[in-house]
């Protein structure tokens, strides 16, 4: 069809891609179109702000690397990583869900770390913690050798892979459930950190004037064949930016009560002054127990 105004160009686009061959994806594109197609023309999208939008794009792309993922951050901060997470899990958004969205800085491959083990791999600084972690099925039954990742940041806001002074892998490790279920591991507490605001996606935050910080989590992955892969956070009991979450990750279900002890005989020898204990159960619900892609290597 030959174009006359702008009103016969989504039709147009709509009719041009109307061969792709598989069905899915034919109307995620069809979809795709008619929303940008209706975005433009809602707010009068001028020239200028059309080519300032292309320049955000390959600009997400460019700050792109093995170690950093501007396009999840960008996702993660305009909230769509936390709607497709919500969506798709707790029987497809039906019930309370105890997932949470991925992350940009989830490694595969962690080190095996037996249980009871500790994550800290080189000087760090924090309040010991000791986690005791369960695995459930949906009925109550503990869940057993399911591989469970874990990774959190350091007490001085940076992520291993972000940081020359962290050990490769520090606070990472993985795990594998006993036949109760169960398994936990030794690390420190995690405290608060601002998410990386040198790309496009920090800038719109600073823009909108929101504060880029994450409140205190730790990051998991449950994984085992049968049950959806279950990828979570347990954010810390009265951490600051808790309802303010840069990337919209809180939910009631995932705040842990992180206990803290001053007094008594600490759970190791070495154990100076305050330490801290989680004990959290993770209930994990029939699926398919596929990996994301990792975001960085
Ligand atoms: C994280 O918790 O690792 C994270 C999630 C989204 C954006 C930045 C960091
Ligand atoms: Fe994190």
């Amino acid at each position: 069809m030959i174009i006359e105004t702008e009103n016969d160009v989504t039709p147009a686009v709509m009719k041009a891609m109307e061969r792709a061959p598989d069905a899915r994806i034919r109307e995620i594109q069809e979809s795709f179109v008619r929303h940008i197609h209706a975005f433009a023309k809602e707010v009068r999208l001028t020239e200028r702000e059309w080519e300032y939008g292309i320049g955000m794009l390959n600009r997400v792309g460019t700050f792109t690397n093995d170690a950093h993922n501007e396009g999840i951050l960008l996702s993660d901060t305009l909230g769509l990583s936390t709607l497709v997470c919500l969506m798709n899990n707790g029987a497809s958004g039906s019930t309370e869900t105890a997932a949470a969205l991925l992350g940009p800085f989830w490694r595969m491959h962690s080190p095996k770390t037996q249980s009871g083990g500790s994550i800290v791999r080189s000087p760090t600084p924090g309040p010991a913690l000791f986690a005791s972690l369960r695995v459930l099925d949906q009925s109550g039954k503990p869940v057993p050798e399911a591989e469970v990742d874990v990774w959190h940041a350091s007490p001085t806001g940076m992520y291993e892979n972000q940081d020359e002074a962290q050990a490769d892998h520090n606070l990472r490790g993985k795990f594998f459930t006993d036949a109760e279920g169960r398994f936990s591991f030794r690390s420190v507490l995690p405290a608060g950190y601002p998410i990386p605001t040198t790309g496009p996606a920090g800038e719109i935050v600073l823009y909108q004037k929101r504060e880029p910080w994450r409140p205190a989590h730790l990051h998991f992955l449950i994984h085992k064949p049968g049950f959806k892969t279950l990828v979570t956070q347990v954010f810390v009991s009265g951490a600051k930016y808790l309802d303010c979450d840069v990337v919209f990750g809180v939910t009631k279900a995932l705040v842990g009560d992180y206990q803290k002890h001053e007094t008594g005989t600490p759970p190791a020898v070495d154990v100076k002054g305050t330490w801290y204990t989680l004990d959290y159960t993770f209930h994990v619900e029939p699926g398919e127990s596929g990996l994301p892609t990792p975001p960085i290597k």
